[in-house]
């Protein structure tokens, strides 16, 4: 095994950026490379790299990077549209692949993934932190110790008031996707925690999908009272396409319904709106708390930090020893793992066929939306081996259990 791991990060936007500290902090781990195709923003990446004592060489192109051939690992941090095509080239050629949260534009470029993956056996990662946000993490320690009881329904989403920041910004790829696609554009920060807590890939599937929107009225009312001159403004020679709020219901083969809904667009506080249903408890997000059947008072919402006294997922026991700061620790915590799965040459926690579930969700939330409601048969893209005792990555990341089949 070598010493010291070397990584490559593409994309130096916002995110990008951002997540260079964190990853830079990882142990035995170099950054040794960076991409963007805007100069400003690379050198922006560079500075703030240098300044942490790192020297990375700097590139316009991702393929120079592979063509360095000293690559262990890559973290994909570009734009919606664009991860699918330079994670298959990085997998391609061998590289542990990561990429950043995103919805699928087409259910092809899942199957370009998935395949790739087959065919090459490099491993892909999504990196969707809130797997490993610390209430995410404490739900799902109690539902496999079984304190839900059976799980039969759950809810998620991203409820997050963006019209004053990207929804707002011509230039961001956020702005340009909902301005003209209708559908749940970013569903897997719910889908990603509740697809594990249902065991998506593992022993259970999505089957099918409805999803519906509403008319999307918010940035132009926001626009109109806020920036009148701004070029969205003028509801009548703009349409926006995206519902101000998209709601899917899934089902799985389990007989478990599972609702994301997507609202971005209208004056709300955040909230990944997380509720998990089984037959001995409740979670709810909004309300703060856990309910245990039996054991807390009728009608009462035992709040979290009480539950973390006993429940706290041992992920989050490890980390509070040694915190980092990237969105309440999940950031550090997904960026390790992943490269955790690259140092010991392991699947990574959330892998080819997660991902590639995970994006889907979009792509067929708009044919839905665009047909009425009409559900959509879910791809299974492990082509049955969910059914049959696949094994979970192990590890310390390691987010299934195999005692499921
Ligand atoms: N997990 C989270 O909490 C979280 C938070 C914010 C953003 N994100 C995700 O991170 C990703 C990036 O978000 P952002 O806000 O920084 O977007 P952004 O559009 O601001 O930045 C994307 C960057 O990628 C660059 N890029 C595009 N195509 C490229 C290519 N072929 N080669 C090299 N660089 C290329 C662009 O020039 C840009 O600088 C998105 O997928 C977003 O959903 C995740």
């Amino acid at each position: 095994m070598k010493d010291r791991l070397h990584a490559a990060v593409i994309g130096m936007g916002s995110r990008g950026r951002g997540l260079l500290k964190t990853i830079h902090s990882i142990r035995d781990l170099d950054i040794v490379a960076i991409c963007d195709i805007m100069e400003d923003r690379l050198a922006e990446g560079k500075k703030i790299l240098n300044e942490l004592g790192a020297e990375p060489d700097c590139y316009t192109d991702y393929r120079r990077i592979i063509d360095r051939g000293d690559i262990d690992l890559v973290y994909v941090v570009t734009n919606w549209i664009t991860h699918w095509e330079i994670c298959r080239d990085f997998m391609e050629a061998g590289i542990y692949t990561s990429c950043e949260v995103n919805g699928a534009a087409s259910l092809d470029e899942c199957w370009e993934l998935v395949r790739t993956y087959e065919r090459t056996g490099t491993p892909l990662m999504m990196l969707e932190n809130c797997c490993y946000g610390r209430n995410e993490l404490a739900v799902l320690n109690m539902v496999r110790q079984g304190v839900f009881g059976k799980v039969v329904y759950a809810e998620c989403g991203y409820c997050h008031d963006l019209r004053r920041g990207s929804l707002n910004n011509l230039t961001h790829q956020r702005m340009n996707n909902n301005l003209l696609r209708n559908g749940d554009l970013y569903p897997t920060h719910g889908a990603g925690p509740m697809a594990k807590i249902l065991n998506i890939n593992r022993g259970n599937r999505f089957v099918s999908i409805a999803s519906m929107s509403t008319p999307g009225y918010g940035v132009q009312d926001y626009l109109q009272r806020h920036q009148p001159d701004h070029p969205l403004a003028d509801a009548r020679s703009v349409h926006y396409a995206c519902g101000d709020v998209t709601t899917s219901l899934l089902k799985c083969a389990g007989g478990e319904v599972l609702m994301i809904r997507h609202s971005v667009s209208l004056p709300q506080p955040y909230s990944r709106a997380n509720r998990v249903q089984g037959t001995r408890a409740v979670y709810s997000e909004d309300c703060g708390g856990i309910h245990i059947d039996d054991v807390h008072e009728h009608e009462h919402w035992e709040p979290m930090e009480e539950i973390y006294k006993q429940y706290e997922h041992p992920i989050w026991q490890d980390y509070q020893a040694n915190p980092d700061d990237g969105h309440g620790g999940m950031d550090f915590l997904v960026m390790d793992a992943f490269a955790d799965a690259a140092r010991n040459h392991t699947e990574p926690p959330i892998d080819a066929y997660d991902t590639a579930t995970y994006m889907a969700i979009t792509a067929l939330s708009e044919a839905s939306v665009a047909m009425g409601g009409m559900p959509q048969a879910f791809p299974d893209f492990t082509r049955g081996k969910w059914t049959s005792g696949r094994k979970v990555c192990g590890g310390k990341y390691c987010l299934d259990t195999e005692e499921i089949y």
